[in-house]
């Protein structure tokens, strides 16, 4: 059994146990969610960061959750939109996919997700939106520690489009 829930606000401050973030290639931190997280975090994020190497377009790492409420950070990256001829859809299902693995290899229960490459990144919301969706609810469906998992929007645009994918049940 999984419960999928929608919220609107910031990741940094939530009490679950693994926070999703939407990293560049570098791992070095950035803009947007990636700085809100980083910086929430506090340096020692950056030092662990550091330690990995990088990671490819649509993969994730995972590291510790510092100074955060979160005991782990999976740090995804997403791609770049590139006009959605240039494997965008099934790069931004890897980063959903590999973070959904990476948190059962780890017996997470509850995990958090933003809006990867929606920012910044320019995937188109509705798109990036169905895309986490499905990917998720397929992930859960596959049997996973993981039991509870939160899409979080920053924006109201965002949020009603998560919610009209979520419907109640599966609101919290
Ligand atoms: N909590 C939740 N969501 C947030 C927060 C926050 N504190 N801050 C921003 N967001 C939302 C944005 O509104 C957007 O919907 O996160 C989503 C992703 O936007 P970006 O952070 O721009 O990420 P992305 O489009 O994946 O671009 C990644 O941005 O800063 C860089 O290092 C990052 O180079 C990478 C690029």
């Amino acid at each position: 059994m999984h419960d999928i829930r929608v919220m609107k606000g910031d990741i940094t401050v939530l009490d679950v146990d693994a926070i999703v973030n939407a990293a560049n290639t570098t791992l070095l931190g950035g803009g947007g969610v990636d700085g809100a997280i980083h910086r929430a975090a506090g340096p020692q994020l950056l030092d662990e960061c550091r330690a990995l190497g990088g990671c490819q377009t649509g993969e994730a790492k995972i590291t510790s959750g510092c100074r955060l409420l979160a005991r782990y950070v999976i740090h995804a990256v997403g791609p770049v939109w590139k006009g959605g001829h240039h494997g965008e859809d099934e790069l931004l299902a890897g980063c959903y996919r590999r973070a959904m693995d990476i948190a059962a290899q780890k017996g997470i229960c509850s995990i958090a997700f933003p809006c990867i490459s929606t920012g910044v990144y320019r995937f188109p919301k509705q798109r990036a939106a169905s895309i986490a969706v499905r990917t998720v609810r397929d992930a859960a469906a596959r049997g996973s520690s993981v039991k509870t998992v939160v899409f979080v929007c920053f924006s109201e645009e965002d949020y009603e489009i998560y919610l009209a994918l979520c419907p109640s049940p599966e609101r919290p």
